[in-house]
């Protein structure tokens, strides 16, 4: 192939893939002229919670909102604890911070990035009063584990499902095994809208009634205010678009766990190393983990290659959470996820010759630094 860049996504050419259910969602949703809590939310929520195996899904503004409003449906408020992972995207612990909580992290496990349910245990105080697992990556966490921790303790569990839309244990939907799940259908999701959504789903309908007016101002029905809620709602247009999209889902899913295969034969399990990605992974990112990451890196932008890193600083090293008080070295092993991971382009619109210049370009790094190493040596 030629060295053109290889993009980290691409949603021009998904949405030229699928223009026509797109162009027809936008269409019906503007000749209705109903823009928000019309026919499409209800709609997206129900095929939403059916994709899941949930009794309810509520539709919101945004994942980090989703977050926000299941844990105040939980009856997360001001001073409580919720503990979560401290290597995640930082908006999972903004939404423990909006409530006037705070976050306790436990560290992570090294082949998978998720919480380690190890050491869960010892993150949990009487002033606990929820736990935020995170799927990162797409790859579930060990969820039984926690869920039966949390049980003990008589804790809520709130799945931060953002990354890991179809992602499955055991044949069953991540987000349904806590009190709450929650997912972001930021664009570059494996299902995205075209602008900010979330969704929440639940099979306890205290919390969806009270989700459903967390997100509208708090009310039961028009101009009656129980609770002191929001405006975080899921959007018409974002519901039709979503509603076009929920289709290729699976079929995307598919395609991302192919390439992230390919991508596996290429690595040589030392210098490159796959994260592990257990059973029922989606894919939302493809992550190597090497001692060499910078190397990597720009040895593929120079191929052409386009990468991120997801995570470069855990969150609570971040100058914002600085108040926490938590230095280098509290939770070593996300520190050290957070100075050797590297993303390479997965989404389902990459072509096979892009895929084959990527692996390619990883079989000949690997082969690169050995023969460096035999010289050396
Ligand atoms: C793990 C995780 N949690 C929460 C969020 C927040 O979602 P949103 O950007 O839709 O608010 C994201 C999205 O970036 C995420 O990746």
């Amino acid at each position: 192939m030629n060295q053109d860049q290889v993009p980290f996504g691409d949603l021009a050419r998904e949405y030229l893939s699928i223009r026509a259910e797109v162009d027809a969602a936008i269409n019906r949703v503007l000749n209705r002229g109903w823009f928000i809590l019309g026919p499409e939310v209800q709609a997206f929520e129900r095929q939403w919670a059916d994709f899941c195996g949930a009794q309810h899904a509520v539709g919101v503004g945004n994942g980090t909102d989703a977050l926000r409003i299941a844990l105040s449906a939980c009856g997360v408020g001001p001073g409580d604890e919720v503990v979560t992972t401290p290597f995640t995207a930082v908006p999972t612990v903004t939404a423990i911070r909006m409530l006037g909580a705070w976050p306790r992290f436990a560290d992570v496990e090294p082949e998978t990035g998720n919480l380690d349910p190890e050491l869960l245990e010892c993150a949990i105080t009487e002033r606990t009063k929820a736990i935020v697992p995170v799927h990162l990556y797409g790859s579930p966490c060990r969820i039984g584990e926690i869920v039966s921790i949390a049980a003990k303790h008589g804790i809520p569990v709130v799945e931060d499902a953002a990354q890991a839309h179809g992602a499955t244990v055991d044949g069953r939907s991540v987000a349904t095994f806590g009190r709450a799940g929650c997912f972001s259908f930021y664009p570059s999701k494996n299902l995205g809208a075209y602008g900010d959504a979330g969704a929440i789903v639940t099979d306890d309908e205290v919390i969806a009634a009270r989700s459903r007016m967390l997100r509208d101002y708090g009310q039961r029905s028009r101009y009656d205010h129980v609770l002191e809620g929001v405006n975080s709602r899921l959007d018409e247009l974002q519901a039709a678009v979503l509603l076009a999209k929920l289709p290729f889902l699976a079929v995307w899913n598919e395609r991302r766990r192919k390439i992230a295969a390919y991508y596996d034969e290429a690595l040589d399990g030392e210098l490159l190393q796959p994260l592990a990605r257990p059973a029922g992974s989606v894919c939302h990112l493809y992550v190597v983990r090497s001692p060499l990451r910078e190397e990597l890196r720009s040895y593929l932008a120079q191929a052409g290659v386009t990468t991120q890193v997801h995570y470069p600083r855990p969150v609570h090293l971040q100058p914002a959470f600085s108040f926490l008080g938590l230095k280098e070295g509290s939770f070593p092993v996300a520190e050290n996820m957070a100075r050797s991971v590297l993303s390479l382009p997965v989404f389902p619109q990459l072509s096979d010759a892009e895929v084959e210049h990527i692996a390619s370009c990883l079989r000949e790094f690997v082969r690169g630094q050995r023969l460096k190493r035999s010289i050396e040596t």
